[in-house]
Formats: structure tokens, C-alpha cells, sequence
């Protein structure tokens, strides 16, 4: 009998990169966008069969540094099994290198499967904690904050090394989450910051600083609903990334168009340099910030509600 299993996507509210050198961040779940894992037993040896990355093949034919294999080699270690014989298939909705946690849910619709495969139930945090080792494949020094609020599938306040907080929300509000189109893989946005944080470390330690006071101001207005502050903080936010050097003349243009439709606040979401876009909407206004921003030249957007 086959198994499958599933995760979100993330967006990250506001945080992103200062999160890596130690200030908070908050991210959310897309629970509509997924990656899926299917494990099909059959008799030949164990096969991948990912056909949006063009990989059907049995696992000893790929190369050793193809990610998704590094990834099948920490999941059989960590749950101490053998990979079966069978075809694990992998797709997903979410698009790649587009700041909306991919890899993380690639990787932790893997781990789930085949933990229902093993019969080896595991708890979110011990999900987390297996996909925060593939996180380094995909990027060496990752903070944490995909793998938990994809394993957690719920708000979270992250701090590195912390255990996650509960996120209190004062009422519902809807997120308008933009793709560019561009491409940037986590890996390489991340490294370029840190490139710049060897070149001038006060000046970057200060903008972090900021970023996590932003992001200390929207827990509160979170927790009161006061959504004119949070689209202020994403506003500030955003200024504080293309200071870090992490947003594009596109990003820009697409946080321009949603706010010219309104948007309470907008900003890049993720690593940056491409990717994704997210904007507060007002009641009811996300449609026409959504055709703004497709005018503007996004690739793909969708509309989600965030409920407390
Ligand atoms: C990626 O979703 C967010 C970054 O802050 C990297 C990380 O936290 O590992 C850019």
C-alpha cells in the first residue's frame, strides 16, 4: 500500500536575513501551497521520481551531491533504516528558489513519509529538527525558521536556538504573496549578506538591530490587530533589505504596484534577490492588489488569510 504525506510553504513576515545573526523573526504558513512525497512499494531497489526537477531514477544512478539524495541519506541515518525498495515521488506547488521555503518542504513532506513508511512517529519539533539538517545542504548556514514554521505549520516568533513562541494574533488579515519570476537560490543571497557583513560589520550589525526592532513593534501590533502598524513595519522592513542589499529593481517595482493599490504595507519576503513579494491588504482589497502587481510584472500571485 502506498504512503504520502505533505507540507506548506512559508512566507517570512518580517525578518529575513537579520534572523541568520540572532534578531527575531516572524513567519507564517501557506497551508493552500504544498510540496507531496508518495512512496509506492515496489520490488526494484528504492527510485526518485521528481519530475519537475527531471529526475527518475534509482537512487544509486544519481549523482551522491544531488540535494534531495544528501537529504535521503540524513533521513534514513537519523530514523536508523535502510532506504525500502519502492518509488518515492516528489512535486510540489511551490516554486523554486522563490523565497516561499521549497526545499524545506520538500524535505519535510520526505521525512514524514517516510517515517509513516518506517511506522516511526514523529513529533513536528523531531521533523524540524531532521529537515534543519537538510536545510544545509540546500544553504550551509540556515537559522531554523523554515524547517520549524513548515513543521509546525503555524505562526511562530523564531530566535536561533530558541525554541519557537506562539504568535498571537489579534484577528484575521489577508496577504497578497507575489512571485517575481526571478530566480535566487537561498544559498547565494545568503552569502553575499555575509559578504557584506565582512566588508562592514558595525554598519550590518546595525541594520540587523533595526530589523529586529521592527520586528519586536509588529509582535505587538500582531497581538492588537492593529494592521496600519504592521504595513508600516513591513514598509520599514523592506527599507532595511534594500539597505542589506537583498532586494531588486522588480522587487522594488512589485512592492511600488502594491502599494499603489492600496497595500497597508509590502515588501520582499524571503532571501531576496529575487523571489517573492508579500503585501498587507486592507479589507477586502486584495484583489485589486493582486491585479496591480500582476501588471506590474509578477509571475504568479496568490491571496491567503491568516487566521489566529
Ligand atoms: C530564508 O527563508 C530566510 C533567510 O533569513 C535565511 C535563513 O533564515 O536561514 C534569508
Amino acid at each position: 500500500m502506498s504512503s504520502s504525506a505533505t507540507a506548506c510553504a512559508k512566507v517570512i513576515l518580517l525578518g529575513e536575513h537579520a534572523v541568520v545573526y540572532g534578531r527575531p523573526a516572524v513567519a507564517l504558513p501557506l497551508p493552500e501551497i504544498r510540496a507531496r512525497a508518495e512512496f509506492i512499494p515496489e520490488s526494484y531497489p528504492f527510485t526518485l521520481d521528481a519530475p519537475q526537477i527531471g529526475v527518475n531514477a534509482r537512487l544509486d544512478e544519481l549523482s551522491p551531491n544531488n540535494a534531495i539524495v544528501q537529504v535521503l541519506r540524513i533521513v534514513s541515518s537519523r530514523l536508523g533504516e535502510s532506504l525500502p525498495a519502492g518509488r518515492l515521488r516528489v512535486t510540489s506547488d511551490i516554486p523554486v528558489a522563490a523565497g516561499l521555503g521549497s526545499g524545506a518542504a520538500v524535505t519535510t513532506a520526505i521525512v514524514r513519509v517516510l517515517a509513516a513508511v518506517f511506522d516511526r512517529p514523529l513529533t513536528p519539533q523531531q521533523v524540524s529538527a531532521i529537515v534543519f539538517e537538510g536545510e544545509r545542504v540546500f544553504h550551509t548556514t540556515p537559522s531554523g525558521i523554515d524547517n520549524t514554521v513548515i513543521g509546525l505549520e503555524r505562526p511562530v516568533l523564531f530566535v536561533g536556538g530558541s525554541p519557537p513562541e506562539a504568535l498571537p494574533l489579534g484577528g484575521p488579515f489577508d496577504l497578497v504573496v507575489a512571485d517575481s519570476g526571478d530566480r535566487c537560490e537561498t544559498r547565494v543571497a545568503v552569502e553575499s549578506v555575509r559578504q557584506s557583513w565582512w566588508r562592514d560589520t558595525p554598519g550590518m550589525e546595525r541594520l540587523f538591530d533595526e530589523v529586529g526592532e521592527c520586528v519586536g513593534l509588529a509582535v505587538e501590533a500582531l497581538r492588537v490587530g492593529s494592521l496600519g502598524d504592521l504595513g508600516r513595519l513591513m514598509n520599514r522592513n523592506q527599507e532595511l533589505l534594500e539597505a542589506i542589499g537583498v532586494s531588486t529593481p522588480l522587487l522594488g517595482r512589485l512592492v511600488a504596484a502594491a502599494r499603489d493599490a492600496g497595500a497597508l504595507g509590502a515588501k520582499l519576503s524571503g532571501a531576496g534577490m529575487g523571489g517573492s513579494v508579500i503585501a498587507l491588504a486592507t479589507p477586502g482589497g486584495s484583489p485589486a492588489m493582486a491585479q496591480s502587481m500582476r501588471a506590474g510584472g509578477a509571475a504568479w500571485v496568490r491571496t491567503t488569510t491568516v487566521h489566529p
